[in-house]
């Protein structure tokens, strides 16, 4: 069996998380992805967050796997060479470089399209065209300004940032969309296209039903958040803490234990009222006028959840859902990344996996989440630092071992 994108070659000039995060997706789908890393330096999380001196951090090793690394100091004259070659032989080019980097390295998409007409060009940013087009961005930043933050956390606290990387990861996925979208708009107009995606962009997608809220504001209360019926809601969406963002209430209850994770997510679905009070010793409750209907229950959603919970605390978060699932009540324990990293299953399907690194050992990354039924996806370490710089010279640019060497004594690779 072939890989999806194998034939595909992507340049790939993206550091951090956000870009390498869509590099590495199309790398596990079989792209040859050549990631360009400055001589000596490289991305700069190889050596952020370290855990053993010395070695690549798993910040870096997670976000680039099965890459190939070449060293290529962009702004030399015999890197940008290189760098047109690569141009010249690549079918994708992925970048996140702060705002006009690449022009200031003399590569804009009027000069890279000159170099290859069928390349396709994506890009992350920060912010698309407007007020904030020339900021660096970070993951946070991109929470904040996505709306993500104003919408997270409980109504009493602060603005909360959520530690799913929605900014970077999140557009990362987005990017990779619209690079296999262009690919496969290639194989019809024959041409490539620029591609990009603002995190603020993908953020606020992410959060598309906090934009709904927002407009039905002004029709009245959200009678789904905690803050109803009790507290006047103002002209913004509010913080809605465990609620949940669907038509469905539902919330995050105690279990037994005490600990920081010994939590389940329950949702009261219409069909599921009778069956969860008949399990919490509340029978009186399933015809009671007062509690009966949906439309009944909204405004005392807190006391519902507080039953729920006193049953709850007796029993530890796996019991309850061994009860609750056969009766068909949607929950879910909150599992902690202890409990996610020791699930079996997980491995069993290839979305935790256990890489073997030359200089780390073995540890644990989320492999490919996306399963393809007849395209294979495996996990391969991530590369050191130019570790195959002549062999993509090489083979890649069609350079000679004296032509290698000459670039090597500029500083270019
Ligand atoms: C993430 C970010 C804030 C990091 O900023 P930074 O560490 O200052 O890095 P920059 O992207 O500004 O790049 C720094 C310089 O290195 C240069 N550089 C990078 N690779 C190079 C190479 N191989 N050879 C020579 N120069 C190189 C760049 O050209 C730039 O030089 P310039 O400032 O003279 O133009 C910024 O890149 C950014 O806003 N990216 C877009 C949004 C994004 O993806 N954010 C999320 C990251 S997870």
């Amino acid at each position: 069996m072939t890989k999806a994108l194998e034939g595909v070659r992507v340049l790939d000039m993206t550091h951090v998380q956000s870009g390498p995060t869509c590099t590495q997706l199309l790398a596990w789908f079989g792209a040859d992805v050549i990631k360009v890393e400055r001589p000596g330096v490289g991305d700069i999380t190889r050596g952020q967050l370290q855990d053993i001196p010395g070695v690549d951090s798993l910040y870096f090793t997670m976000l680039n796997h099965n890459k190939r690394s070449v060293t290529l100091d962009t702004k030399k004259e015999a890197g940008k060479k290189i760098l047109t070659r690569l141009i010249e032989e690549c079918d994708v080019m992925v970048e996140n470089f702060a705002p006009g980097a690449l022009d200031r390295m003399g590569f804009s998409w009027e000069r890279i399209q000159e170099i290859n007409p069928r390349i396709i060009y994506a890009s992350v940013k920060g912010f698309g065209p407007g007020p904030f087009e020339d900021l660096k961005v970070y993951e946070n930043v991109a929470q904040c300004t996505g709306g993500s933050a104003s919408t997270t956390g409980f109504d009493d606290g602060p603005p909360t940032v959520t530690g799913a990387q929605i900014g970077d990861s999140g557009t990362g996925l987005h990017l990779a969309f619209g690079i296999t979208t262009a690919l496969y708009h290639r194989t019809v107009s024959g041409k490539g296209q620029r591609v990009e995606c603002a995190m603020q962009d993908g953020v606020l997608n992410l959060c598309r039903v906090k934009l709904r809220d927002q407009q039905r504001l002004p029709h009245g209360p959200l009678t789904e958040y905690p803050q109803y019926p009790n507290t006047p809601f103002g002209d913004e969406v509010p913080r809605a803490g465990n609620a949940s963002g669907g038509g469905q209430p539902g919330w995050a209850v105690q279990c037994k234990g005490g600990g920081a994770n010994d939590y389940i997510y329950v949702i009261i679905q219409p069909p599921g009222w009778a069956p969860l009070m008949r399990t919490i010793g509340r029978e009186e409750l399933i015809e009671d006028p007062e509690w009966a209907t949906p439309a009944k229950r909204l405004p005392k959603l807190d006391q519902c959840f507080a039953m729920i919970e006193e049953w709850t605390k007796t029993k530890t978060k796996y019991e309850v859902m061994g009860i609750l699932n056969p009766l068909n009540v949607p929950c879910g324990p909150i599992m902690s990344m202890k409990e996610l990293s020791e699930e079996q299953s997980l491995r069993d399907t290839g979305t935790i996996v256990e890489v073997d690194h030359p200089t780390r050992g073995k540890y644990l990354t989320v492999g490919n989440p996306v399963k393809l039924s007849d395209s294979p996806s495996d996990v391969t370490r991530s590369p050191h630092l130019g570790e195959h710089t002549d062999e993509i010279l090489s083979q890649v640019v069609g350079y000679s071992a004296e032509e290698i060497e000459a670039a090597k004594a500029e500083g270019a690779v």
